[in-house]
This record gives C-alpha cells, sequence and structure tokens, in this order.
C-alpha cells in the first residue's frame, strides 16, 4: 500500500489524512506551522477516541489509524510516498512554490495533487518538471464525512495519472466525479445560484431571509436555506467563492457578487462563527419569521431552481463533466434533494426555458440568459435522461 504524503494540517489537510489513514495508509502530515501540526495530532486523537466510545471504531482500530498518521516538521519522508496531496493556503505563488520544492524531495512516480478549490490546476502543475503527474483533487469539508471528490485532470495531466487517482480514491470509499480544470470545478460553480439568486430577490424586496429560506427548505427540500447555509459556511468564505468565479470567468454577469454580502463581510457579520450573519445567533435574539405563503414561496423556489438548472446544463453543454456526475456531485457535495438535470426533466425543459426567457425578458441582463442546451433540447424535446436510466 502506498504511502500517502499530506501538506497543510488545516481544516482539509487533518481530514483528508484521516481519511487516507482509516483507509489503511501511512499518512505523513506536513505544515510549516508547529501549532497547527500539534493541532491536527490531538483532533485526530479526540475523534478517533469518540469514534470508538460511539461503537463506529473499536479500539484497536482507531489506536492504529493514529499510530500510522505520523505528524513531521520536515518533508525529507515524503521521499517514500506515492501521492501527496496539497491542503495549504489559497496562494497561487505560495502552492507553486511547494510544489516546486516537492518535486525536488519525492520519487519519480509520486503523484502530486492540489486540494484547490479556485486556482487553476494547469497553473499549479506548471510550478513541476513532470507536470503530467499533477493533479486537483478536490475534497468537501469535512472531508471524512462528504462523499464526493472531485478529480480534476490540468491539461498537461496524463490520462493514466488521472484514472490511478480515481481508483485510488474510490478504494477510500468516496465517489469520485471527474471534472475539467475550470473556475469552481462543478459543485462550486453550479451552486453559485443558490446563493446569488436567493440575495438577489431579497434585495428587490420580493421576501425577507426567512421567508426565502423557508420556501427551498419546506417547498424545495433543500436541507438548509441559502441565508442559514451561507452563515453556515461564512459570508467570508462564501464570497469569496463568488468572486473568485466571478473574475474567473472574466468577469460573466451570471456569477455576480452581492452587496448585501459584501456590506456583511465588511461589517464582521460572518455568520455562525461571529454570532452574527444574515440571522443574529445570540442567546435570546428575535429573527425574522416567514412568511409562510405559498403562493410567493414557489415562485422564489421556482427562480432560483431553474438558475441552478441552467448552470449545471451549461457545465453540461460545455463539456465540464458528464451528466451523471454533474448530478452526483450535487446531491453528494452539497446534498441537494435531487440531481438538477433530473429535476429539469421533472418540470419538463420547455418549462424551464419559458422561466428563464421570462425572467430575461423582464431584466434583460445576461444573467439569466438560458443555456443554448436547454433551448436545443426543447426545440427537439429531448431530456436529459430516458426515464429509469437516472443513477440515483
Ligand atoms: N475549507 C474548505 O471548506 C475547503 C474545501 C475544499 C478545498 N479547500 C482548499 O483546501 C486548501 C486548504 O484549506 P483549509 O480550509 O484546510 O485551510 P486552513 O487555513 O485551515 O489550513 C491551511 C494550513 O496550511 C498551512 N500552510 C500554509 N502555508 C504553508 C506552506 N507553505 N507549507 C506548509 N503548510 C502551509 C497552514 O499553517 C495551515 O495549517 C485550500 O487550497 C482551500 O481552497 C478548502
Amino acid at each position: 500500500m502506498i504511502k500517502i504524503g499530506i501538506i497543510g494540517s488545516g481544516s482539509m489537510g487533518a481530514g483528508i489524512a484521516q481519511v487516507a489513514a482509516t483507509a489503511g495508509h501511512e499518512v505523513f502530515v506536513f505544515d510549516s506551522n508547529p501549532v497547527a501540526l500539534e493541532r491536527a495530532q490531538s483532533n485526530l486523537l479526540a475523534t478517533l477516541n469518540k469514534l470508538a466510545e460511539k461503537g463506529k471504531l473499536d479500539d484497536r482500530t482507531a489506536k492504529a489509524i493514529f499510530g500510522r498518521t505520523y505528524y513531521l516538521s520536515e518533508l525529507a519522508a515524503f521521499s517514500e510516498t506515492g501521492l501527496v496531496i496539497e491542503a495549504i493556503v489559497e496562494d497561487l505563488a505560495v502552492k507553486k512554490s511547494v510544489f516546486k520544492q516537492l518535486e525536488g524531495i519525492v520519487s519519480a512516480d509520486c503523484l502530486l495533487a492540489t486540494n484547490t478549490s479556485s486556482l487553476s490546476v494547469a497553473a499549479i502543475a506548471a510550478a513541476c518538471q513532470r507536470p503530467e503527474r499533477v493533479l486537483g483533487i478536490h475534497f468537501f469539508n469535512p472531508a471524512p464525512l462528504m462523499q464526493l471528490v472531485e478529480v480534476v485532470p490540468a491539461i498537461q495531466t496524463s490520462p493514466d495519472i488521472a484514472k490511478q487517482a480515481k481508483l485510488l480514491i474510490e478504494s477510500w470509499g468516496k465517489l469520485v466525479v471527474l471534472a475539467k480544470d475550470t473556475p469552481g470545478f462543478i459543485v462550486n460553480r453550479v451552486a453559485r445560484p443558490y446563493y446569488g439568486e436567493a440575495l438577489r430577490i431579497l434585495e428587490e424586496g420580493i421576501a425577507d431571509i426567512a421567508t426565502i429560506d423557508w420556501a427551498m427548505t419546506a417547498l424545495g427540500g433543500f436541507r438548509m436555506g441559502p441565508f442559514t447555509l451561507m452563515d453556515f459556511i461564512g459570508n467570508d468564505v462564501n464570497y469569496t467563492v463568488t468572486e473568485t468565479v466571478f473574475q474567473s470567468f472574466f468577469y460573466d454577469p451570471r456569477y455576480k457578487p452581492s452587496f448585501t454580502q459584501k456590506r456583511l463581510c465588511e461589517a464582521g457579520w460572518l455568520g455562525k462563527k461571529t454570532g452574527r450573519g444574515y440571522y443574529d445567533y445570540s442567546e435570546g435574539a428575535k429573527n425574522p419569521v416567514a412568511q409562510q405563503d405559498e403562493e410567493l414561496g414557489k415562485i422564489i423556489f421556482a427562480r432560483i431552481l431553474v438558475m441552478l438548472i441552467n448552470e449545471a446544463a451549461d457545465a453540461l453543454y460545455m463539456r465540464i463533466a458528464s451528466r451523471d456526475d454533474i448530478d452526483l456531485a450535487m446531491t453528494k457535495g452539497v446534498n441537494y434533494p435531487k440531481g438538477l438535470l433530473q429535476w429539469a426533466d421533472e418540470i419538463g425543459i420547455e418549462n424551464c426555458v419559458h422561466m428563464l426567457d421570462a425572467l430575461h425578458g423582464e431584466y434583460l441582463e445576461d444573467r439569466y440568459r438560458c443555456s443554448p442546451l436547454l433551448r436545443k433540447m426543447a426545440k427537439t424535446k429531448q431530456t436529459f435522461f430516458e426515464t429509469g436510466d437516472q443513477r440515483h
């Protein structure tokens, strides 16, 4: 069994290390900050103890997992690894310098992966002498609990390396989807309207946060409403992803960030972690209550959903990923109640096109342009799936 190297022992690195060690690998974890290393080690011990207490792991297994995870303040041991996953700060220059340094240490056949959420994998690979062994392996937070992993080959990556990585991560019990090296890959691209369109509805005064959240959960079946979810993720994190995707798409208005969210970030209303976001989390705080007006709720839900469907269809149209992988990514990466392409079939592609055209007609904004794929499918009366061939 190959040894796994992890660079960066923050939330992601620590989680990925736990996943790899649980799958039976010896794992070397490196971080430039000794405090982060110590914290990751004591957190792993605490997590494993908790799992053992709950009976989800036996004591011996828990001890073995801990025993094969090594926290190192030097990279020398990485010469023995077969795969290194980098999960350090989201900064291209820093990542490039780490990859360059790594290449001087690891063996010739070691795979080098980045867990970046938003940077170009091609740009990171370009720092290496052998870019064909570099790829993106994008885990979701928390890595031990989230089933989905996006494998992202860069244009330089050898197809064989992507295949090897996919098989390995699947052997860790994960569901792997393949995504093109484009901003936001699948999930962080397709999910944008869940936040962006909710914010737009709020800004236009169509409904308040509680009513929008109620519409998406009670009528739409989503686990968390968009405002509760943004508060949970952190408005700073969520805003940065939106802004990065917007810039990376050469300012496509579909991804335009919202002033409302920007102001919340500037005010330090980051969400649950600061006790205040869209909602007030302090004790005894009075928060808005949903209107529970079914007619209004249906309008809100239909508008956000059709914008999500449009993104999913466009991702397929632009060959970012396969039909099945796009639907799997959204149900497993962000727990959507249904795959968006399957949902489009259920609503009817023609209806989706009408809804999008109505929004476009009302606002005359490029943001509401319908994907050419949906338009083409509506004309030829096609569906994404034949009845009964959905994977989930
Ligand atoms: N947090 C998420 O939800 C999430 C999800 C998917 C992907 N990612 C990506 O994963 C990566 C890590 O994110 P995170 O949330 O774990 O960050 P984090 O801030 O929790 O951890 C980053 C760690 O990297 C260490 N570090 C920084 N520079 C280093 C260097 N040059 N060498 C070694 N260690 C260094 C830091 O000390 C820190 O412990 C980022 O690229 C991020 O975009 C994050």
